[in-house]
C-alpha cells in the first residue's frame, strides 16, 4: 500500500538534472538542433508538404550514415578484414529496413494531398540525391552520366566522380577473392573502374566453390550472405518506392523527367552482385 502511494507521488521532475550547461556542450547544441529544426523549407501552406520534406530529409541522413559505414567497409577489405567489415554491412541493411519502413508513413498521403503542392517542387526529384547516387556507385552499379546532374554542385560532383572512379565494395570483394587464391580472370583484377561491369565467369566459379566449402571459406561464405542480404535490403527498398510512387502519381512522369513508375521498375532489375545471384542455380 505505502508503495502504490509512493507510485502516485512520483514525478521525473522531481529528479535532480543539469541545468547549467556553461562546462558541458548541452543536447540541442551537441546536434545542432537549431540547424536541422529550421532547415524545413515549406514552398506552399500545403499540410502535407512537412511530411515530404521531412521523409527526405530523414532518408538523406541515413543516407549519410550508410555511406560512412560502406566507406569503413571497403578500407577494412583492402586490409582484408572480414569480420569488423560485418558489423558494418549488418547495419546498413538494418538502415535500409528502417528506410523501407518509412513508405508506411509516405503511403499515408494520397494523390490529392501530393497534387496540392506537387507544382512548387519544379524539377526537384530523389533522382537528383547526390548521397543516393553515392550508395549505388559504392555498391557497385556505375554510370557516368548520373554526374551531370550535379555540374552546378562542384563539391558535390567531384566527390561522386571520385566514388565513380573508385572500385565498389564488390570490385573490392573480387579483388580479395584474388588474394584469397581464387582464379580470378586478369579483366576483373585491373580495369577501369568507373565502367559498369558483367557477370564473369571466374567470379562465380569463386563464389560456387565457396559455397560447396562453407567450412574451408567461412569468412567468405558468411560476407557473401552479408552482400545478398544488402542487395536484398536495397532492392525491396526499390520496389517499395516503386508502388508507392505509382499510388501517389500513378504513371505520370517523374518530377525529375524520367518515364517515373516506368523508369522505377526498369531500377528493378539491377543486380549488383550478380555472380553471387547466379551460384544459387549452380550450386
Ligand atoms: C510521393 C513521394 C514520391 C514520389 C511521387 C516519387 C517519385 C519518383 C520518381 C517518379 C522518380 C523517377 C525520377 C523522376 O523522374 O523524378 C523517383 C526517383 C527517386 N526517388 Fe522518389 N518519389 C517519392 C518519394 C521519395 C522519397 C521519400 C525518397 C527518399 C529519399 C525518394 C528517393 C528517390 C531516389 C533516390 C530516386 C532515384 C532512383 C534511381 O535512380 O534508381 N523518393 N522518385
Amino acid at each position: 500500500m505505502a508503495q502504490n502511494k509512493d507510485l502516485t507521488h512520483n514525478r521525473l521532475a522531481d529528479e535532480k538534472f543539469h541545468t547549467d550547461f556553461a562546462k558541458g556542450i548541452a543536447y540541442g547544441d551537441y546536434l545542432s538542433l537549431g540547424e536541422l529544426l529550421s532547415a524545413q523549407n515549406l514552398r506552399s501552406t500545403a499540410h502535407d508538404e512537412m511530411l515530404f520534406v521531412v521523409i527526405h530529409q530523414c532518408s538523406e541522413l541515413w543516407m549519410k550514415l550508410m555511406i560512412h559505414e560502406l566507406t569503413a567497409a571497403v578500407s577494412l577489405l583492402q586490409d582484408d578484414q572480414l569480420r569488423p567489415a560485418f558489423k558494418m554491412t549488418a547495419r546498413v541493411s538494418q538502415i535500409q529496413d528502417q528506410l523501407t519502413q518509412s513508405w508506411g508513413i509516405l503511403a499515408t498521403m494520397t494523390p490529392t494531398d501530393y497534387l496540392s503542392f506537387r507544382d512548387t517542387l519544379g524539377a526537384a526529384s530523389g533522382f537528383q540525391s547526390f548521397q543516393y547516387r553515392t550508395l549505388e556507385f559504392m555498391m557497385g552499379n556505375k554510370d557516368r552520366k548520373f554526374l551531370a546532374l550535379h555540374r552546378d554542385r562542384p563539391e558535390w560532383h567531384d566527390a561522386l566522380e571520385a566514388v565513380l572512379n573508385a572500385p565498389s565494395l564488390y570490385d573490392e570483394t573480387i579483388l580479395l577473392l584474388g588474394r584469397k587464391g581464387f582464379a580470378i580472370d586478369a579483366s576483373e583484377r585491373d580495369r577501369d573502374w568507373s565502367e559498369p561491369r558483367d557477370a564473369n565467369d571466374s567470379v562465380r566459379a569463386a563464389w560456387v566453390e565457396v559455397y560447396r566449402n562453407p567450412e574451408k571459406y567461412w569468412d567468405l561464405y558468411e560476407w557473401a550472405e552479408e552482400l545478398i542480404d544488402l542487395e536484398d535490403a536495397f532492392q525491396t527498398w526499390r520496389f517499395r518506392h516503386r508502388t508507392t510512387v505509382e499510388r501517389v502519381i500513378g504513371f505520370k512522369r517523374g518530377t525529375g523527367g524520367t518515364t517515373g513508375v516506368g523508369y522505377l521498375k526498369r531500377a528493378l532489375e539491377i543486380r549488383f552482385f550478380p555472380e553471387l545471384w547466379e551460384a544459387r542455380t549452380e550450386l
